[in-house]
Protein backbone atom coordinates (compact mmCIF):
# COMPACT_ATOMS: atom_id res chain seq x y z
CA UNK A 1 0.00 0.00 0.00
CA UNK A 2 1.34 3.51 -0.79
CA UNK A 3 2.70 5.40 2.13
CA UNK A 4 0.40 8.77 1.78
CA UNK A 5 2.93 10.70 3.64
CA UNK A 6 5.74 10.03 1.13
CA UNK A 7 3.85 10.85 -2.15
CA UNK A 8 5.57 11.67 -5.29
CA UNK A 9 2.83 13.51 -7.21
CA UNK A 10 3.98 17.16 -8.54
CA UNK A 11 2.07 19.94 -6.65
CA UNK A 12 -0.80 21.22 -8.34
CA UNK A 13 0.43 22.90 -11.71
CA UNK A 14 -0.04 26.86 -11.50
CA UNK A 15 -3.06 26.58 -14.24
CA UNK A 16 -5.43 24.10 -12.33
CA UNK A 17 -4.78 26.58 -8.91
CA UNK A 18 -5.69 29.24 -10.60
CA UNK A 19 -8.40 27.21 -12.52
CA UNK A 20 -9.61 25.82 -9.16
CA UNK A 21 -9.93 29.00 -7.72
CA UNK A 22 -12.37 30.48 -10.68
CA UNK A 23 -14.45 27.94 -10.12
CA UNK A 24 -14.98 28.30 -6.47
CA UNK A 25 -15.85 31.96 -7.25
CA UNK A 26 -19.23 31.64 -5.91
CA UNK A 27 -18.19 30.63 -2.48
CA UNK A 28 -16.25 33.64 -2.25
CA UNK A 29 -19.23 36.08 -3.27
CA UNK A 30 -21.17 34.50 -0.92
CA UNK A 31 -18.75 34.61 2.18
CA UNK A 32 -18.27 38.39 1.34
CA UNK A 33 -21.88 38.83 0.77
CA UNK A 34 -22.52 37.38 4.38
CA UNK A 35 -19.59 39.08 6.29
CA UNK A 36 -21.06 42.50 4.56
CA UNK A 37 -24.87 41.85 6.04
CA UNK A 38 -23.68 40.84 9.32
CA UNK A 39 -21.69 44.25 9.45
CA UNK A 40 -17.96 42.29 10.41
CA UNK A 41 -15.75 45.19 9.39
CA UNK A 42 -18.38 47.99 11.43
CA UNK A 43 -17.69 45.44 14.91
CA UNK A 44 -13.99 45.67 14.04
CA UNK A 45 -13.44 48.88 13.47
CA UNK A 46 -11.46 49.77 16.71
CA UNK A 47 -9.73 47.24 16.64
CA UNK A 48 -9.22 42.94 16.46
CA UNK A 49 -12.34 41.08 18.46
CA UNK A 50 -12.28 36.93 19.71
CA UNK A 51 -14.91 35.52 16.99
CA UNK A 52 -17.18 34.57 19.92
CA UNK A 53 -17.59 37.98 20.74
CA UNK A 54 -18.67 38.72 17.14
CA UNK A 55 -20.78 35.69 16.99
CA UNK A 56 -22.72 36.95 20.18
CA UNK A 57 -23.51 40.04 19.04
CA UNK A 58 -24.67 39.02 15.02
CA UNK A 59 -26.50 36.03 16.39
CA UNK A 60 -24.27 33.63 14.86
CA UNK A 61 -22.73 29.92 15.63
CA UNK A 62 -19.14 30.89 16.98
CA UNK A 63 -17.85 27.87 15.05
CA UNK A 64 -18.89 28.59 11.77
CA UNK A 65 -18.10 31.71 12.14
CA UNK A 66 -14.80 31.22 13.03
CA UNK A 67 -14.29 28.59 9.88
CA UNK A 68 -15.87 31.46 7.38
CA UNK A 69 -13.36 34.60 8.83
CA UNK A 70 -10.70 32.29 8.85
CA UNK A 71 -11.07 31.23 4.53
CA UNK A 72 -11.76 35.10 4.32
CA UNK A 73 -8.13 35.61 6.26
CA UNK A 74 -6.92 33.25 3.50
CA UNK A 75 -7.78 35.67 1.19
CA UNK A 76 -6.70 38.69 2.96
CA UNK A 77 -9.91 39.96 3.73
CA UNK A 78 -9.77 40.05 7.98
CA UNK A 79 -6.81 38.22 9.25
CA UNK A 80 -6.45 36.04 12.62
CA UNK A 81 -4.55 38.09 14.76
CA UNK A 82 -4.40 35.64 18.01
CA UNK A 83 -6.18 32.39 18.05
CA UNK A 84 -9.63 32.88 16.97
CA UNK A 85 -8.88 36.29 17.37
CA UNK A 86 -9.84 38.79 14.29
CA UNK A 87 -8.71 42.10 12.58
CA UNK A 88 -9.78 44.67 9.91
CA UNK A 89 -7.05 44.13 6.87
CA UNK A 90 -7.41 46.82 4.00
CA UNK A 91 -9.46 44.65 2.14
CA UNK A 92 -11.87 44.16 5.20
CA UNK A 93 -12.08 47.67 5.86
CA UNK A 94 -13.71 48.46 2.88
CA UNK A 95 -16.92 46.19 3.96
CA UNK A 96 -17.59 49.26 6.60
CA UNK A 97 -20.35 51.22 6.54
CA UNK A 98 -18.59 54.53 6.44
CA UNK A 99 -16.08 53.61 4.53
CA UNK A 100 -15.13 56.36 1.85
CA UNK A 101 -15.29 53.28 -1.06
CA UNK A 102 -17.62 51.17 0.82
CA UNK A 103 -18.61 48.30 -1.23
CA UNK A 104 -20.92 46.89 1.72
CA UNK A 105 -23.94 47.75 -0.04
CA UNK A 106 -22.46 46.13 -3.44
CA UNK A 107 -21.56 42.72 -1.79
CA UNK A 108 -24.44 42.53 0.11
CA UNK A 109 -26.51 42.91 -3.46
CA UNK A 110 -24.06 40.54 -5.41
CA UNK A 111 -24.84 37.93 -2.79
CA UNK A 112 -29.12 38.26 -3.01
CA UNK A 113 -30.85 38.80 -6.25
CA UNK A 114 -28.09 38.69 -8.53
CA UNK A 115 -26.69 35.14 -7.29
CA UNK A 116 -30.45 33.57 -7.52
CA UNK A 117 -30.24 35.34 -11.67
CA UNK A 118 -27.11 33.73 -12.62
CA UNK A 119 -27.75 30.22 -11.41
CA UNK A 120 -30.10 30.67 -13.90
CA UNK A 121 -27.24 31.58 -16.16
CA UNK A 122 -27.94 29.06 -19.11
CA UNK A 123 -31.57 30.58 -19.30
CA UNK A 124 -29.59 33.90 -20.40
CA UNK A 125 -27.55 31.94 -22.61
CA UNK A 126 -30.07 29.70 -24.60
CA UNK A 127 -32.20 32.82 -24.86
CA UNK A 128 -30.99 36.06 -24.91
CA UNK A 129 -33.39 37.16 -22.09
CA UNK A 130 -32.64 38.07 -18.58
CA UNK A 131 -32.52 35.33 -16.46
CA UNK A 132 -33.86 37.61 -13.31
CA UNK A 133 -37.46 37.68 -14.70
CA UNK A 134 -37.39 33.91 -15.15
CA UNK A 135 -36.23 33.34 -11.77
CA UNK A 136 -38.53 36.25 -9.84
CA UNK A 137 -41.36 36.28 -12.46
CA UNK A 138 -41.26 39.89 -12.98
CA UNK A 139 -38.07 42.36 -13.94
CA UNK A 140 -35.48 43.87 -11.36
CA UNK A 141 -36.93 47.19 -11.48
CA UNK A 142 -40.62 46.20 -11.01
CA UNK A 143 -38.95 43.43 -7.76
CA UNK A 144 -36.96 46.53 -6.36
CA UNK A 145 -40.71 48.67 -6.76
CA UNK A 146 -42.26 46.00 -4.25
CA UNK A 147 -39.02 45.34 -1.83
CA UNK A 148 -38.22 48.27 0.27
CA UNK A 149 -35.28 46.66 1.55
CA UNK A 150 -33.52 44.75 -1.73
CA UNK A 151 -34.37 48.68 -3.01
CA UNK A 152 -32.47 50.05 -0.20
CA UNK A 153 -29.45 47.87 -0.55
CA UNK A 154 -29.33 48.58 -4.87
CA UNK A 155 -29.58 52.39 -3.97
CA UNK A 156 -26.99 52.13 -1.41
CA UNK A 157 -24.72 50.33 -4.21
CA UNK A 158 -25.51 52.43 -6.97
CA UNK A 159 -24.55 55.39 -4.53
CA UNK A 160 -21.56 54.14 -3.30
CA UNK A 161 -20.46 53.13 -6.52
CA UNK A 162 -20.74 56.55 -8.41
CA UNK A 163 -18.75 58.09 -5.27
CA UNK A 164 -15.74 55.84 -6.18
CA UNK A 165 -15.62 57.16 -9.99
CA UNK A 166 -17.58 60.34 -9.23
CA UNK A 167 -14.42 63.01 -9.04
CA UNK A 168 -12.74 61.43 -12.29
CA UNK A 169 -16.27 61.51 -14.29
CA UNK A 170 -17.08 65.89 -13.25
CA UNK A 171 -13.32 66.83 -13.25
CA UNK A 172 -13.13 65.37 -17.25
CA UNK A 173 -15.97 67.10 -18.33
CA UNK A 174 -15.84 71.10 -18.87
CA UNK A 175 -19.78 71.25 -17.52
CA UNK A 176 -21.70 75.08 -18.34
CA UNK A 177 -21.47 77.38 -16.11
CA UNK A 178 -25.01 77.83 -16.13
CA UNK A 179 -27.99 75.90 -16.76
CA UNK A 180 -30.17 73.29 -15.60
CA UNK A 181 -28.62 69.52 -16.15
CA UNK A 182 -31.28 66.82 -15.70
CA UNK A 183 -29.90 63.55 -14.53
CA UNK A 184 -32.52 60.89 -15.85
CA UNK A 185 -32.40 57.62 -14.26
CA UNK A 186 -29.71 59.45 -11.28
CA UNK A 187 -31.01 57.13 -8.23
CA UNK A 188 -30.82 58.84 -4.81
CA UNK A 189 -28.84 61.97 -6.34
CA UNK A 190 -25.02 60.93 -5.53
CA UNK A 191 -24.29 62.15 -9.39
CA UNK A 192 -26.30 65.27 -9.82
CA UNK A 193 -24.98 66.30 -6.10
CA UNK A 194 -21.46 66.20 -6.81
CA UNK A 195 -22.35 67.92 -10.53
CA UNK A 196 -23.96 70.93 -8.69
CA UNK A 197 -20.93 71.05 -5.93
CA UNK A 198 -18.34 71.67 -8.25
CA UNK A 199 -20.59 74.04 -10.38
CA UNK A 200 -22.21 76.82 -8.20
CA UNK A 201 -24.10 78.12 -10.96
CA UNK A 202 -25.67 75.25 -12.35
CA UNK A 203 -29.40 73.60 -11.50
CA UNK A 204 -30.56 70.00 -11.31
CA UNK A 205 -33.20 68.01 -11.68
CA UNK A 206 -33.22 64.10 -10.66
CA UNK A 207 -35.39 62.49 -12.29
CA UNK A 208 -36.15 58.16 -11.76
CA UNK A 209 -38.84 56.59 -10.60
CA UNK A 210 -41.08 57.90 -7.88
CA UNK A 211 -40.33 55.39 -4.99
CA UNK A 212 -36.43 56.34 -5.89
CA UNK A 213 -36.44 60.02 -5.97
CA UNK A 214 -38.41 59.87 -2.35
CA UNK A 215 -34.85 58.77 -0.68
CA UNK A 216 -32.90 61.54 -1.82
CA UNK A 217 -33.32 64.06 -0.21
CA UNK A 218 -30.72 62.63 2.70
CA UNK A 219 -28.02 62.58 -0.30
CA UNK A 220 -28.82 66.11 -1.86
CA UNK A 221 -29.13 67.96 1.28
CA UNK A 222 -25.57 66.59 2.63
CA UNK A 223 -24.19 67.95 -0.18
CA UNK A 224 -25.92 71.26 0.15
CA UNK A 225 -26.79 71.28 -2.97
CA UNK A 226 -30.93 70.41 -2.12
CA UNK A 227 -32.43 74.05 -2.69
CA UNK A 228 -30.19 74.13 -6.68
CA UNK A 229 -32.23 70.62 -7.39
CA UNK A 230 -35.65 69.26 -8.27
CA UNK A 231 -36.72 66.01 -7.37
CA UNK A 232 -39.15 64.84 -10.17
CA UNK A 233 -40.61 61.12 -9.90
CA UNK A 234 -41.68 59.65 -13.34
CA UNK A 235 -40.80 56.87 -16.05
CA UNK A 236 -38.63 57.38 -18.69
CA UNK A 237 -41.00 55.29 -21.14
CA UNK A 238 -43.15 57.61 -21.18
CA UNK A 239 -42.56 61.27 -22.44
CA UNK A 240 -42.16 64.35 -21.48
CA UNK A 241 -38.93 64.14 -19.40
CA UNK A 242 -38.08 67.60 -18.29
CA UNK A 243 -36.43 70.22 -20.29
CA UNK A 244 -33.03 71.04 -19.44
CA UNK A 245 -29.67 72.22 -21.23
CA UNK A 246 -27.53 69.32 -20.36
CA UNK A 247 -28.71 65.96 -19.70
CA UNK A 248 -26.79 62.77 -18.24
CA UNK A 249 -27.71 59.29 -17.94
CA UNK A 250 -25.17 57.34 -16.10
CA UNK A 251 -25.50 53.91 -16.00
CA UNK A 252 -28.48 53.51 -17.09
CA UNK A 253 -28.94 52.78 -20.80
CA UNK A 254 -26.77 49.65 -19.89
CA UNK A 255 -29.58 48.35 -18.09
CA UNK A 256 -31.27 48.41 -21.49
CA UNK A 257 -31.80 46.59 -24.90
CA UNK A 258 -31.37 47.97 -28.30
CA UNK A 259 -34.88 49.20 -28.10
CA UNK A 260 -35.50 50.30 -25.30
CA UNK A 261 -32.34 52.35 -25.08
CA UNK A 262 -33.66 53.99 -28.13
CA UNK A 263 -36.44 55.00 -26.47
CA UNK A 264 -35.13 56.82 -23.18
CA UNK A 265 -32.49 58.27 -25.78
CA UNK A 266 -35.24 59.45 -28.38
CA UNK A 267 -37.09 61.19 -25.15
CA UNK A 268 -34.45 62.67 -24.14
CA UNK A 269 -33.94 64.77 -27.71
CA UNK A 270 -37.76 65.31 -27.61
CA UNK A 271 -37.29 67.18 -24.30
CA UNK A 272 -33.42 68.45 -25.61
CA UNK A 273 -33.46 72.24 -26.33
CA UNK A 274 -31.50 72.52 -30.10
CA UNK A 275 -28.27 73.23 -28.78
CA UNK A 276 -28.64 70.97 -25.15
CA UNK A 277 -25.94 68.03 -25.21
CA UNK A 278 -26.70 64.77 -23.45
CA UNK A 279 -23.83 62.88 -21.62
CA UNK A 280 -24.55 59.03 -21.49
CA UNK A 281 -21.52 57.71 -18.98
CA UNK A 282 -21.04 54.69 -18.76
CA UNK A 283 -18.18 51.81 -18.74
CA UNK A 284 -17.14 50.83 -22.57
CA UNK A 285 -16.61 47.47 -23.78
CA UNK A 286 -12.66 46.89 -25.07
CA UNK A 287 -11.57 45.15 -28.07
CA UNK A 288 -9.57 41.90 -27.81
CA UNK A 289 -8.83 39.54 -25.34
CA UNK A 290 -7.43 41.74 -22.60
CA UNK A 291 -8.87 41.61 -18.81
CA UNK A 292 -11.79 43.57 -18.17
CA UNK A 293 -14.32 44.45 -15.60
CA UNK A 294 -16.86 45.51 -18.23
CA UNK A 295 -17.10 42.08 -19.30
CA UNK A 296 -18.13 40.90 -16.56
CA UNK A 297 -20.52 43.76 -16.33
CA UNK A 298 -21.90 43.52 -19.38
CA UNK A 299 -22.99 39.74 -18.51
CA UNK A 300 -24.70 41.16 -15.31
CA UNK A 301 -26.14 43.64 -17.67
CA UNK A 302 -27.94 40.71 -19.67
CA UNK A 303 -28.71 38.09 -16.50
CA UNK A 304 -30.26 41.23 -14.53
CA UNK A 305 -31.94 42.91 -17.37
CA UNK A 306 -31.52 41.97 -20.62
CA UNK A 307 -29.38 45.36 -21.16
CA UNK A 308 -25.39 45.15 -22.21
CA UNK A 309 -22.40 47.10 -21.57
CA UNK A 310 -21.48 48.66 -25.46
CA UNK A 311 -18.52 49.87 -27.35
CA UNK A 312 -18.25 53.57 -29.01
CA UNK A 313 -19.18 52.36 -32.32
CA UNK A 314 -22.43 50.79 -30.75
CA UNK A 315 -23.12 54.52 -29.02
CA UNK A 316 -22.39 55.95 -32.39
CA UNK A 317 -25.26 54.02 -34.00
CA UNK A 318 -27.49 54.08 -31.36
CA UNK A 319 -27.11 57.83 -31.33
CA UNK A 320 -27.79 58.37 -34.88
CA UNK A 321 -30.60 56.28 -34.51
CA UNK A 322 -31.97 58.45 -31.87
CA UNK A 323 -31.03 61.74 -34.10
CA UNK A 324 -28.30 62.44 -31.90
CA UNK A 325 -24.68 62.90 -33.48
CA UNK A 326 -22.20 61.24 -31.17
CA UNK A 327 -19.57 64.47 -30.88
CA UNK A 328 -16.80 63.33 -28.40
CA UNK A 329 -15.98 60.38 -25.63
CA UNK A 330 -14.08 61.50 -23.05
CA UNK A 331 -11.91 58.86 -21.38
CA UNK A 332 -11.68 59.55 -17.32
CA UNK A 333 -9.34 58.01 -14.74
CA UNK A 334 -12.03 55.89 -13.86
CA UNK A 335 -13.71 53.08 -15.60
CA UNK A 336 -16.25 55.43 -16.85
CA UNK A 337 -15.98 57.70 -20.47
CA UNK A 338 -18.52 60.64 -21.23
CA UNK A 339 -20.29 59.84 -24.26
CA UNK A 340 -21.04 63.39 -25.42
CA UNK A 341 -24.24 63.80 -27.96
CA UNK A 342 -25.38 66.82 -29.74
CA UNK A 343 -28.98 67.05 -31.17
CA UNK A 344 -28.69 66.71 -35.01
CA UNK A 345 -30.43 69.35 -37.15
CA UNK A 346 -33.66 68.52 -38.14
C1 LIG B 1 -28.18 51.27 -12.53
S1 LIG B 1 -29.16 52.47 -11.74
C2 LIG B 1 -28.14 53.91 -11.95
C3 LIG B 1 -28.46 54.98 -10.96
C4 LIG B 1 -27.60 56.23 -11.05
N1 LIG B 1 -27.66 56.87 -12.35
C5 LIG B 1 -26.16 55.88 -10.71
O1 LIG B 1 -25.32 55.91 -11.60
O2 LIG B 1 -25.90 55.55 -9.54
C6 LIG B 1 -30.46 52.73 -12.91
C7 LIG B 1 -31.52 53.71 -12.46
O3 LIG B 1 -32.56 53.76 -13.44
C8 LIG B 1 -33.78 53.94 -12.76
N2 LIG B 1 -34.91 53.52 -13.60
C9 LIG B 1 -35.22 52.26 -14.00
N3 LIG B 1 -36.34 52.26 -14.74
C10 LIG B 1 -36.76 53.55 -14.79
C11 LIG B 1 -37.87 54.18 -15.44
N4 LIG B 1 -38.75 53.47 -16.16
N5 LIG B 1 -37.99 55.52 -15.32
C12 LIG B 1 -37.09 56.24 -14.58
N6 LIG B 1 -36.02 55.69 -13.97
C13 LIG B 1 -35.85 54.35 -14.07
C14 LIG B 1 -33.63 53.06 -11.54
O4 LIG B 1 -34.55 53.39 -10.54
C15 LIG B 1 -32.19 53.31 -11.15
O5 LIG B 1 -32.07 54.35 -10.22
Amino acid sequence: MADPTHTTEAPPAPEQVAMDNLINGYRVTQLLSVAAKLGIADLLADGPEPVEELAKTVDAHADALYRALRALASLGVFAEVAPRRFALTPLADLLRTNHPRSVRALAMFHGEEPYQAWGELRFSLRTGAPAFDHVYQMSHFAYLAQHAEASAVFNRAMSDNTARSVTAVVSAYAFPATGVVVDVGGGHGAFIAAVLRAHPGLHGVLFDQPHVVEGAASTLEEAGVAPRCARLGGDFFVPPLPTGDLYTLRQVIHDWDDEQSLAILRHCVQAMALDSKILVIEALVPPGNEPSPVKFLDLQMLVMNGGRQRTEEDYRRLYAAAGLQLTRVIPTSSVFSIVEGARMAR
